[in-house]
């Protein structure tokens, strides 16, 4: 059966690597024409191939960002689909409180999806078409020790999405949250905590490119990750501490 994302022009930013480059060779095994960013060249354009356009773009840079949109457009004819998948993940330790390490997760996943929504959305409204994606994690769903400044970038771009799902609703521009559980990818190999339902980055593609085709405004996976952490919202603040301080 041929997917529905086959001829979308899509562009993936954060995909030298892990869960962004596994979906950028989902999409094109989908028949998308894919094109994708990170930082690191020879990573790019080793997970391109011939199937892919590279674009080499640090998303804390605004310049940077920019100038790869305008070479993707060139090369795709225009983009239809962003994933903005780049991100950064350190852990925290609340008591010795790093303010430099906490500035670098919010130059990179939020101010980077800033810097990605801005360079795409503009000619999507004015097309009045097109899907904004946004990698963020189920870390931003309650505060979590030690993920103090991931966590907080993450409920913040759940947040920004969310909001930019009601007020571009009627432009004809659809926006789509991503929540991963754990995928083992190399931003969670130093983690020495137990990482519970760890799935690998070709099932976190899977899943991903499987809610974009059923039209998903939310993609949150694997289940019994995404079940325990949607109750976990609900618990009351000091249910929460209780529990949490007792895990760790
Ligand atoms: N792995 C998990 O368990 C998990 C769970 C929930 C959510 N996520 C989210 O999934 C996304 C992908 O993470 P991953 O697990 O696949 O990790 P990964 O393998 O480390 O991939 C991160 C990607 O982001 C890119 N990136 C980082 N900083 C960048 C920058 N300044 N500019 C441009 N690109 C940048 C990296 O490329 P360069 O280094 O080449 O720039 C790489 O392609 C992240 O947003 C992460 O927060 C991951």
């Amino acid at each position: 059966m041929t997917s529905n994302l086959a001829g979308k022009r899509v562009w993936v930013v954060g995909a030298s690597s892990g869960i962004g480059a596994a979906t950028a060779r989902t999409l094109v095994e989908r028949g998308a024409h894919v094109a994708i960013s990170a930082r690191r060249d020879t990573e790019l354009r080793e997970v391109a191939g011939s199937a892919m356009t590279v674009a080499v773009a640090d998303v804390a840079d605004r310049a940077s960002v920019d100038f790869a949109a305008t070479q993707v457009r060139e090369a795709l004819g225009g983009i239809d689909m962003v994933i903005i998948n780049a991100g950064f993940w350190e852990q925290m330790d609340a008591t010795e409180w790093d303010r430099d390490l906490f500035e670098r997760h919010v130059q990179v996943n939020l101010l980077g999806m800033n810097n990605c929504v801005g360079a795409v959305l503009p000619q999507m409204v004015a097309d009045g078409a097109g899907t904004i994606v946004g990698v963020a994690s189920v870390a931003g769903y309650r505060g979590l020790g030690g993920a103090e400044a991931y966590g907080a970038t993450k409920a913040a771009q759940i947040n920004m999405l969310e909001g930019m799902r009601v007020a571009l609703r009627r432009k004809g521009v659809r926006v789509v949250t991503v929540c991963p559980g754990f995928v083992k990818t190399g931003l969670t190999e130093s983690n020495t905590f137990p990482m519970p339902f760890l799935i690998e980055a070709g099932e976190a593609a899977e899943s991903i490119c499987r809610g974009l085709e059923r039209g998903q405004m939310e993609i949150v996976f694997p289940v019994p990750m995404a079940a325990l952490m949607k109750v976990a919202r609900l618990l009351p603040v000091r249910l929460w501490a209780l529990l949490f301080g007792r895990a760790t």
